[in-house]
C-alpha cells in the first residue's frame, strides 16, 4: 500500500470542498480498524461548517492550519468499554486507517493530539457539549494539499530499531 509511505502531515489546503463519497470512504476506513475484543470504541464528529472549524482552531496552539481546512474530524473515545486498557490503541488504528484512505483519495490531513485530562479535552468537551459517555481523542484537519509534493516519501527505516529473536 503506497499511501503508508507517502502519507505526511499536510497543513496547507486548496479552497476546495471534500466530496461526500470521499468523506464516506474515510469514515468506513476508520471503522474498519482492528480493536480489542472488537469493541470499536469510536465515534466521529465531521465538521464542514466554516465557522465551527474556525472556532475549533482555538482548542490548541498547534492547530493554526484549521482555519484553512475545508473539513475537520474529531474522533471520540467511547467510555465504559469492555477492554478500557486498549481503547487508545484501537483509536490509533482507526485514525491511521482514516489518514491512509485520505491519501488514497488524493487528500491530506494532520492529526492533532488532545490528551486525557488536558485543557484541550475540556475545550472540546465544552465546545461540542459532549456527554460523559465520550471523550475527544484527536482532531484532524483535512483537505486537498495546496502543494502537490505534500504527501512525499521520507525514509524513516532504522535497522537499529529491529531486534531478531532476542532484544
Ligand atoms: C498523537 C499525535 C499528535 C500530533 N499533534 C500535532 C499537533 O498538535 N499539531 C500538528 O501540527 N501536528 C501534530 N501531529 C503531527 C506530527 O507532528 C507528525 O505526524 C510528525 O511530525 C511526523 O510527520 P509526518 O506526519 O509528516 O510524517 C501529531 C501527530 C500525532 C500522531
Amino acid at each position: 500500500m503506497n499511501s503508508i509511505f507517502t502519507r505526511r502531515s499536510v497543513r496547507k489546503y486548496l479552497d476546495k470542498a471534500v466530496e461526500p463519497e470521499k468523506i464516506d470512504r474515510m469514515l468506513r476506513a476508520a471503522m474498519q480498524a482492528p480493536s480489542a475484543t472488537n469493541q470499536q470504541p469510536w465515534e466521529f464528529i465531521v465538521i464542514d461548517d466554516r465557522r465551527t472549524i474556525d472556532r475549533l482552531a482555538d482548542f490548541s496552539p498547534y492547530a493554526k492550519m484549521l482555519p484553512g481546512a475545508p473539513l475537520a474530524v474529531v474522533i471520540l473515545e467511547k467510555q465504559d468499554m469492555r477492554a478500557p486498557l486498549f481503547t487508545e490503541q484501537d483509536l490509533g488504528a482507526a485514525a491511521q486507517n482514516m489518514m491512509l484512505q485520505l491519501v488514497e483519495d488524493g487528500l491530506g490531513s494532520v492529526w492533532m493530539g488532545v490528551g486525557r485530562g488536558t485543557e484541550r479535552e475540556a475545550f472540546l468537551t465544552e465546545m461540542f457539549a459532549l456527554p460523559e459517555t465520550v471523550k475527544p481523542f484527536g482532531v484532524f484537519a483535512i483537505g486537498y494539499p495546496a502543494d502537490e509534493n505534500a504527501n512525499k516519501f521520507v525514509d524513516r527505516y532504522e535497522e537499529t530499531r529491529v531486534h531478531w529473536n532476542k532484544y
